[in-house]
């Protein structure tokens, strides 16, 4: 059966991959894309998610515009992961067709309302700071009953994090979302730095999808030039994590990820450990599940799963 998700990013060359592995595939309905400041301010992470949808001809998928700050603290961006527009490049630009623009509508109520009304039960799928699915929360607590299960990109249960030594950027730039996404009581799954840290993209992984010969997928090697500069510098190996689409892999393919489901908090306040998921894994503090976590991957299937993907769009 088809998964109707909402795609909620901050794009973001990772969550830009996220967007095309999404819609290559029928087996998921992407309702909307809504954005969230993240990666980069709001403005740009709304523009570069009409960029996407240019490049791949899917100007039929409505973009949302969200958040542009996280619910108490000031916005942190990562214009040193994904450059001055959160989607650097090399290559041509995408010229945005000044008829595809985002919705009036903002992104909560977008989220709010087709929770509310679907017959189906939802996916949220997000893959920035969780402000937007927070607020959202917040809004219409109700709207739990219609979401099946919100699948996110962020934290780190047993390994370092990536913008503090504790915290994983999304966590990091929104802790007190984190805490109320993780309190919500709704079926959650973390696809955290566990997992997204043994995908890796590298030169030969961008030379594969490149035989693929279609435009998307040199989209993807120009997004991965970029993206990987700091990552080679940072962890001073060939190795870049493909985060954020291992959120849309798992719900194509459950069998690329093991995990456990364990009890998951987030600090909120600490100056040296602002952003840190606190992951039970042990069960030692017996407070309740409340978290799928992730932290095995399957990094050959994930690949040849995106590159059949990619091959599928233009
Ligand atoms: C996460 O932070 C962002 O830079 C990426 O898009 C990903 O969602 C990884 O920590
Ligand atoms: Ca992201």
């Amino acid at each position: 059966m088809t998964k109707k998700i909402i795609l909620d990013c901050d794009p973001g060359h990772d969550d830009a991959v996220a967007i095309m592995l999404a819609a290559s595939s029928k087996e998921i309905d992407i309702l909307g894309i809504t954005c969230v400041g993240g990666n980069s301010g709001l403005n740009n992470t709304v523009n570069n998610a009409l960029k996407v949808c240019t490049l791949i001809e899917r100007t039929d998928i409505k973009v949302y515009s969200g958040a542009n700050k996280p619910i108490h603290y000031e916005l942190f961006t990562a214009e040193y992961v994904h450059g001055k527009t959160g989607l650097d490049k090399k290559g041509d630009p995408i010229i945005v067709d000044t008829n595809y623009k985002p919705q009036e509508k903002h992104a909560i109520d977008f989220i709010v309302e087709t929770c509310k009304s679907s017959t189906e039960k939802i996916y949220l799928c997000p893959t920035g700071p969780l402000t937007n699915i927070a607020l959202s929360l917040k809004k219409d607590p109700s709207i739990k009953e219609n979401i099946k299960e919100i699948v996110f990109m962020g934290g780190a249960a047993m390994c370092l994090g990536n913008t503090t030594p504790s915290a994983e950027f999304n966590i990091y730039v929104d802790p007190h979302a984190a805490n109320i996404v993780l309190e919500s009581g709704i079926p959650l799954t973390m696809m955290g730095l566990d997992v997204t840290h043994q995908v890796n993209v590298n030169s030969k992984i961008i030379k594969s999808m490149n035989e693929n010969k279609n435009k998307s997928s040199k989209f993807f090697g120009e997004l991965m030039e970029f993206y990987t500069i700091f990552h080679k510098e940072l962890y001073e190996t060939e190795e870049t994590p493909l985060h954020d689409p291992c959120v849309i892999a798992y719900l194509l393919d459950p069998s690329i990820f093991s995990g456990k489901e364990v009890n998951v908090r987030v600090e909120e306040n600490s100056e040296l450990t602002r952003g840190e998921t606190v992951v039970d894994w042990l069960g030692v503090t017996k407070r309740p599940v409340n978290c799928f976590v992730m932290n095995e991957a399957n990094d050959e299937k994930f690949f040849q799963l995106l590159k059949a993907k990619l091959s599928l769009l233009p």
